[in-house]
């Protein structure tokens, strides 16, 4: 399935290009100028005498399909709202109700008439890489393993006029921006939701393979479980010690900048079906961890963005994927394991995986001599019940780190809130018999697994997105392709486009 396409153009004559759709954002009480006047008068006053009649007042949230005229099949109203509150919110809005107008419609093209908003360059430019985003993400649809496919949405290209009021340029690439976010959320949601006897620590290896071929700024190497205790990765070694399926330490190298630069680096955690092991879980809603790479599905998805838009610096993508069962070779509660960094770890609890196989991933990161590193990983239930599942718990070892992440958030929806990681938070993951526990007590559990990674991140600039909330949606069942987001445009802020 191909993207929807997008195009930024000054088009002049308003009145006949063709379209399937004319979509006309309004703002309450506004005049009809531009674009929205010649639509006005092409249809013999259909716009105004809306308005007039009272059908639609361009409140936000409203819209209006009026029929089209000529070569324009239809005209949809769009409600903005005053214009003195059009804020991001009200944008995001717009885009939602754009979408929820053309859902049913047979519409294969469209034609947006920006300009009738009279936007600031900054309002119109989040506008379109939302709107872009925001379109490709509806257009998913989960068919991998159903035998009838779903209804794919019609609409495939939308053209954006800017009526000379917009340059071109910036507008179609806020549009290329927002597609490749969307395209890069559509593929961390398409692999988190696939289930676990497919999508298992060889397969995200093969899809790894797969995205970096035809492309010359990709190279994909996988570490396997023989190369993993050459290196010493007990800690990870130790989840898929109980699992037919061998673990996978798969690393994807994009170099868009300098040989010397150096590289952003992204690590998720990439549990294909975290059972518990042997420290089992309960069963009810145990389905919903084949959703525990949702960390590593959005490494895909970020990745397959960077590698859309070319960004020109160097990131390196690396996926810590393992299954978590319990067998007769499964690691024990009480058992004690060397981590990669040499440290001992005493694992109490099986289920508190994620931190074992991030930690050698984190060791293993620090050979990038990184400018920064990421770890993004569905953690912990208790983040989800310090934030429920609007905001992913950030958590970092430097403060602009933080900042920039936070920022990247706020920017593009795709928010996160900072937790601490105090010092005396450390002292709950103390052992008797290894130096360091894998949990850390009932309190502050999110904090706790933050505090753990940490021990494995001090030569380097390092953040750790918890997003065992935001990750996914619980009705509709679904992944939602968080942060991929958050972390494209932490990285087009970096590569400064
Ligand atoms: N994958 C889970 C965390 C999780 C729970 C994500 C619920 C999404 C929803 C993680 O591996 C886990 O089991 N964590 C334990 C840690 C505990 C044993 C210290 C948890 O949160 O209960
Ligand atoms: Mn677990
Ligand atoms: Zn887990």
């Amino acid at each position: 399935m191909s993207a929807m396409t997008f195009t930024a153009r000054d088009i002049k004559d308003v009145d006949t290009a063709g379209t399937q759709c004319a979509i006309v954002p309004l703002f309450e009480g506004a005049k009809l100028a531009g674009a929205a006047l010649k639509l006005d008068k092409a249809s013999s006053g259909a716009i105004k005498s809306a308005l007039a009649l009272g059908d639609f007042s361009a409140k936000s949230g409203e819209s209006l399909m009026l029929p089209g005229v000529g070569a324009i099949k239809r005209i949809l109203l769009v409600g903005c709202g005053e214009s003195k509150s059009f804020d991001r919110a009200a944008a995001r809005k717009f885009c939602h109700q754009v979408y929820r107008a053309l859902e049913s419609k047979q519409a294969t093209t469209a034609m947006l008439h920006l300009a009738a908003l009279e936007l600031k360059e900054k309002e119109a430019i989040w506008t379109l890489t939302y709107l872009a985003r925001h379109l490709v993400a509806c257009a998913y649809r989960y068919t991998e393993t159903l035998s009838k496919p779903k209804e794919p949405w019609k609409l495939t290209r939308l053209v954006v006029n800017t009526s000379g009021a917009l340059p071109s340029g910036a507008a179609g690439n806020a549009l290329r921006q927002g597609r490749s976010i969307g395209i890069g959320v559509n593929e961390a949601r398409n692999l988190a939701n696939l289930p676990g006897n497919i999508c298992t620590p060889s397969y995200l290896s093969n899809r790894a393979r797969k995205l970096a071929r035809n492309n010359a700024k990709l190279s994909v190497t996988v570490v396997e479980e023989k190369k993993m205790r050459e290196l010493g990765m007990g800690a990870l070694l130790s989840v898929s010690a109980g699992s037919d399926q061998p673990a996978k330490l798969i690393v994807m190298h994009y170099k868009g900048g300098k040989a010397a630069d150096k590289p952003y680096v992204l690590v998720g955690k990439g549990i294909t079906f975290d059972s518990g092991g042997i420290s089992l879980k309960p069963g009810a809603k145990m389905d919903e961890m084949k959703f525990d790479m949702g960390g590593a599905a959005s490494v895909f998805g970020t990745m397959r963005a960077v590698v859309d838009l070319g960004l020109g610096i160097n990131v390196v993508g690396i996926v810590a994927a393992a299954e978590n069962m319990p067998s007769g070779g499964a690691t024990k509660p009480g058992d004690v394991v060397t981590s990669m960094s040499g440290k001992t770890i005493e694992v109490l609890n099986t289920d508190a995986e994620g931190r074992l196989v991030l930690c050698d991933a984190l060791t293993y990161a620090a050979r990038f001599k990184p400018a920064t590193v990421i770890d993004i990983a569905t953690l912990t239930g208790a983040c989800v019940v310090a934030l429920g599942s609007q905001a992913t718990g950030l958590f970092a070892n430097e403060d602009k780190l933080a900042e920039q992440l936070l920022a990247a958030g706020t920017d593009t929806h795709d928010r996160a809130w900072r937790m601490p990681m105090w010092e005396e938070y450390q002292s709950q993951l103390k052992s008797n018999f290894a130096d360091i526990a894998n949990i850390g007590g009932p309190g502050g559990g999110s904090i706790t697994a933050a505090c753990f990674l940490s021990r494995f991140t001090k030569d380097y600039s390092w953040a750790h997105l918890d997003i065992a909330g935001s990750a996914w949606d619980s009705a509709p069942k679904g992944a939602t392709g968080r942060p991929v987001a958050l972390l494209t445009r932490y990285l087009l802020d970096r590569a400064g486009q």
